[in-house]
């Protein structure tokens, strides 16, 4: 754990731990009585000092815990409460009979940490300056992909972050983690001085994805951190989705909010849309608009903002109270309905090639990982050689 910052304050750590344990209808929205089976644990657990704070969001089919803590990164206390409050949603759904009950908690036992038992895990330990806003960007029907280039565009675009040319903090530049998904190493990339190489590497979005962002400014540290897990690499076949998270620290040397938002008016093309096995763009909507409809998507993205003072999380709720708050739902109202249109659109067009590539994803990124072998099966009977 980190000792205190130059304020005096204590080092804290914001996770986020979320999963889909079931849902309504399809794949679509979570039942509130799964939400307040979750709110009683977390709840419980602010009480028993094992977290500060907490709320919980949620985006399509996906629950969030964004929660507020001083036991560092991968804690076993604050996992375990997530994975009690996790499983309590799923128990909830299995009595509700609901859709996919307990997707996607794929081990029956918590064994200390949640990392590779399902739930996705976006998690930052910093030291808080006087003032720390923070944007949590969630997605449904993707994968942690989705996000390498808006997060490429927000610490290595000067064209979108200004902030990079202007401000002398942003302007030493940035480390970015990449992990290469299938070995689960991590290559570190120098930006700007590496960015040629690192978008050679970056745009290959079926190999990596972005683990974390540091500032190379001394005082500032962390600026972001992503969920990289991909379920089907851990159970070995398609379970559900992984779809991801990230945490991002904004503004007084990081990048401004509305340079965080910025990309998220084009609407990246991403894999993981209908049986995480087509492509699609990413479509910005408040949490409360998520419910994936047109052929289960298109993708969502949802970015809350919300506050950390100290132990507590700040939003613009009238009474804060622990575990209550209300995030800053920026894709809410007009601004992003240019790029909802502009996302339908490019939905509609791609759809039009129904189960042809490239809306259908290549075999090998498809989640559905039984087609190749049922199609071998069948094929090599039908099979008839050419003289
Ligand atoms: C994508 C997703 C959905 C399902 C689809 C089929 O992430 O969750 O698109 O893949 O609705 O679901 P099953 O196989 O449960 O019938
Ligand atoms: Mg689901
Ligand atoms: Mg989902």
């Amino acid at each position: 754990m980190l000792a205190k910052n130059n304020y005096g304050v204590m080092a804290v750590t914001l996770s986020d731990i979320k999963a889909d344990v079931g849902s309504v209808a399809g794949h679509v929205i979570p039942h509130p009585k799964q939400i307040k089976s979750i709110k009683e644990i977390l709840k419980e657990g602010a009480k028993s000092k094992r977290i500060n704070d907490f709320f919980v969001s949620r985006v399509g089919d996906d629950i969030h815990m964004i929660m507020l803590h001083n036991n560092g990164e991968g804690a076993r206390e604050v996992h375990g409460l997530a994975w009690d409050a996790l499983s309590a949603a799923s128990e909830e759904a299995k009595k509700l009979g609901l859709y996919a009950a307990g997707q996607d908690l794929l081990k029956d036992a918590f064994s200390g940490n949640v990392k590779g038992m399902g739930p996705g895990i976006a998690e930052m330990e910093f030291e808080p300056r006087k003032a720390e806003p923070i944007i949590a960007l969630m997605a449904d029907k993707t994968g942690p992909s989705a996000f390498n280039l808006p997060i490429s565009r927000i610490y290595a675009d000067p064209f979108t972050t200004s902030g990079l040319v202007i401000d002398s903090r942003l302007n030493q530049g940035f480390i970015i983690e990449v992990m290469d998904q299938k070995e689960g190493t991590i290559i570190p990339f120098d930006l700007p001085a590496e960015l040629h190489l690192y978008l050679a590497v970056i745009g290959d979005v079926t190999k990596y994805t972005i683990k974390r962002v540091r500032s190379k400014n001394n005082e500032l540290g962390t600026a972001a951190v992503l969920s990289t897990d991909k379920l089907s690499y851990i159970a070995g076949k398609y379970v559900g989705k992984d779809d991801p998270v990230a945490l991002l620290r904004a503004q007084s040397g990081f990048p401004a909010v509305g340079e965080i938002l910025q990309p998220f008016m084009f609407p990246t093309l991403v894999g993981g849309w209908m049986r995480g096995s087509h492509v699609g763009p990413l479509f910005p909507c408040s949490s409360e608009e998520s419910n994936p409809t047109f052929f289960d998507g298109p993708p969502r993205v949802v970015g809350l903002g919300f506050m950390i003072n100290k132990d507590q999380i700040v939003g613009v709720e009238e009474s804060p109270s622990v575990g209550e708050h209300k995030p800053v739902d920026y894709f809410a109202g007009e601004d992003f309905q240019y790029a909802r249109e502009k996302a339908m659109d490019i939905a509609v067009y791609m759809r039009q090639h129904g189960p042809f590539m490239y809306e259908r994803l290549p075999e090998e990124d498809m989640e559905y990982t039984t087609l190749k072998q049922v199609l071998e099966k069948i094929l090599k009977d039908k099979k008839v050689s050419v003289e």
